[in-house]
């Protein structure tokens, strides 16, 4: 049987990661493909008691405790999850993946980019996606979005300078593995980026990385 791809959307609150990631996966279910969408952070059952404490901005969690929170969940999601379904053969599409505690925890919130690198190595032993979608878009054009459907958690309270600290923080992500990533402009319409995704994906799956 073949290996199957794990593809990640990333971007900032509102860049529309969870409106193309699930627009993706019909797309390929459609086909017949084999398809998982899951996301980060919470999608087993331990994850989902780990996402209660992350997302939840009253309870007081310090910056190394979130951290690891992070990784625990996502060391759960990979073994569970992720890998089984990609040795069975299946896309898998997540919602977040470990670029996002790099960017959040590391350029936005100031925790060292070094010992998150070296937790990737020792937790994930390295696993990374093959394809990572990056959602670039303002911060103030994310959070519109966001405000029209009050969505308020921890990260969504923080300020616009934060966010837009993250969206930097992508971008210098999206220099330094320019093969791993595919930068799109999210400020386009829902039907075009959905279409480049795609097209994108379909190339992956016919040619290869
Ligand atoms: N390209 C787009 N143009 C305009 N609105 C969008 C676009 N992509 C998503 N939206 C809207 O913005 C809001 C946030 O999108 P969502 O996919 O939940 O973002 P994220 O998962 O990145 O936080 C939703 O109401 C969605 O319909
Ligand atoms: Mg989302």
């Amino acid at each position: 049987m073949n290996k199957g791809i794990f593809i990640t959307f990333e971007g900032i609150e509102g860049s529309g990661k969870t409106t193309q990631g699930k627009l993706l996966a019909e797309k390929l279910k459609k086909e017949g493909l084999k398809v998982l969408y899951t996301y980060e952070p919470g999608d087993t059952e331990a994850g989902r008691h780990i996402r209660k404490i992350l997302l939840n901005s009253e309870i007081k969690i310090n910056p190394l405790c979130e951290l690891l929170l992070y990784f625990a969940d996502r060391v759960q999601h990979i073994e569970e999850k992720i890998k089984p379904c990609i040795e069975s053969g299946f896309i898998v599409i997540c919602d977040r993946f470990t670029d996002s505690t790099l960017v959040y925890q590391g350029y936005a919130r100031g925790i060292s980019i070094d010992l998150i690198k070296q937790l990737n190595k020792i937790v994930l032993d390295e696993f990374m996606p093959d394809l990572t979608v990056l959602l670039d878009c303002p911060a103030n054009i994310g959070l519109k979005r966001n405000q029209k459907i009050n969505k308020k958690d921890r990260f969504e309270m923080e300020n616009l300078a934060f966010h837009e600290k993250v969206r930097q923080g992508y971008l210098k992500l999206a220099e330094l593995y320019k093969k791993r990533f595919f930068v799109l402009d999210a400020t386009e319409s829902i039907d075009k980026i959905a279409e480049d995704i795609y097209r994108k994906v379909k190339s992956i799956l016919s040619h290869g990385l």
